[in-house]
């Protein structure tokens, strides 16, 4: 019979392993670090309070881990809850992002991983978790709805072609246009002050998100053990609209927006000085995002000239018995910081 428990701090050199094995060429050591550690206080108590985060380790805390052992007492894989925090109809609450769900090959096809689904499942009272949600890789989805996850919606890739004949000489007519850039990039400092400022705005026209502070962005993009996607502050004037995080792919074809946060009314500005970036600063024919599909589609994401592509499925778990507002597709906002991955190439 397998069994499966929650993991412990002892376990930490076998669930190492295991990263090791399912993300080959991963620096394990370093993942550790970004996703699984403990949560590192500031002690100095001048700039944020008592235990001010330092943004190095996740915010949301440690990782919960599920090992599934074989009869021989060998760990056959195991699954992770790494906590978010989510901002959920104007309060904050604890939740997880899925990820690290991984059987050993010997192990696979036998049930394990929804096993461990539906153990952790049992377990999120316990840990305060309101749910945990992510968008699976292929593999994953059956066991992930065997443990009880449901599939809320769809992700979907945006598109927005850059330079191909006419829509070039739009974007330059359109530029000469205009006295100056309405928006522009700026790097995002560690702990930036104006992420926080958008934040606190933003945060009033999203029903149930996770909170993308200065803390969050800065642990998850400029501590990320690949360094592939840097993040900006996107500045209007002096004024702090936006937050995004971007990452080159398929050598430098594509800007992908990796995550994207815009006060209220400004969600286009900040399409468009991303756009204006990618024109003046990179080598990119395609500018792309990734959006939970019915928000992208009332964001009328066409109007900064982005076209709907693939999709896969956005899969969310509650308890039983647990709040349903997070299982409501109307509520759902969803951007690639919402991912455990730090470069998606
Ligand atoms: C995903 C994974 C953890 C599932 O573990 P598992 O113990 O084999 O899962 P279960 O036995 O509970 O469920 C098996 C089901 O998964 C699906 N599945 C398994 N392999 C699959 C594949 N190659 N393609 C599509 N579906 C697959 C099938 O629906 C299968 O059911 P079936 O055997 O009745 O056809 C394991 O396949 C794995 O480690 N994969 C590599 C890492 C990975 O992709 N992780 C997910 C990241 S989100």
């Amino acid at each position: 019979m397998f069994s499966v428990r929650e993991a412990t701090p002892a376990d930490k050199p076998e669930i190492v392993s295991l990263i090791g094995e399912m993300i080959p060429g991963a620096d394990v050591t370093e993942r550790w670090r970004w996703l699984y550690a403990e949560a590192d206080a500031r002690p100095d108590t001048s700039v944020r309070g008592p235990a001010a985060l330092t943004g190095t380790t996740n915010p949301g805390g440690p990782a919960l881990t599920w090992l599934a052992i074989a009869p021989t007492g060998e760990v056959a894989g195991c699954t992770s809850f790494f906590p978010f925090r989510l901002w959920l109809d104007g309060a904050p609450v604890r939740a997880a992002l899925g990820g690290d769900g991984y059987v050993r090959p010997a192990f696979r096809r036998r049930g394990l991983g929804g096993l461990m689904h539906d153990a952790s499942r049992r377990e999120m009272k316990k840990h305060a978790i309101g749910c945990m949600y992510g968008a699976p890789g292929a593999m994953n989805l059956t066991p992930l709805k065997h443990g009880g996850s449901r599939e809320v919606g769809h992700v979907t890739r945006f598109v927005r072609p850059l330079r191909i004949g006419p829509s070039l000489i739009g974007e330059l007519s359109s530029r000469l246009g205009r006295p100056r850039l309405a928006a522009e990039l700026h790097v995002m400092a560690p702990l930036d002050p104006r992420v926080d400022t958008v934040w606190e705005s933003a945060k009033h026209e999203l029903r149930l998100a996770a909170v993308r502070d200065a803390a969050f962005y800065t642990w998850r993009f400029r501590h990320a053990p690949a360094q592939r996607e840097p993040a900006y502050v996107i500045v209007d004037g002096h004024t702090p609209i936006g937050a995004c995080a971007l990452e080159s792919m398929r050598a430098g074809d594509e800007l992908h927006i990796v995550d994207l946060v815009a006060v209220p009314g400004a969600w286009h500005t900040c399409l468009r000085a991303i756009v204006a970036h990618a024109i003046a600063h990179t080598r990119a024919r395609t500018v792309s995002i990734k959006l939970f599909a019915l928000d992208g589609r009332s964001r009328q994401m066409w109007r900064s000239g982005f076209l709907e592509r693939e999709s896969k499925p956005f899969l969310v778990m509650i308890p039983r018995d647990g709040d349903r507002r997070f299982v409501d597709p109307q509520r759902w906002f969803y951007c690639g910081a919402d991912s455990d991955l730090d470069r998606l190439e």
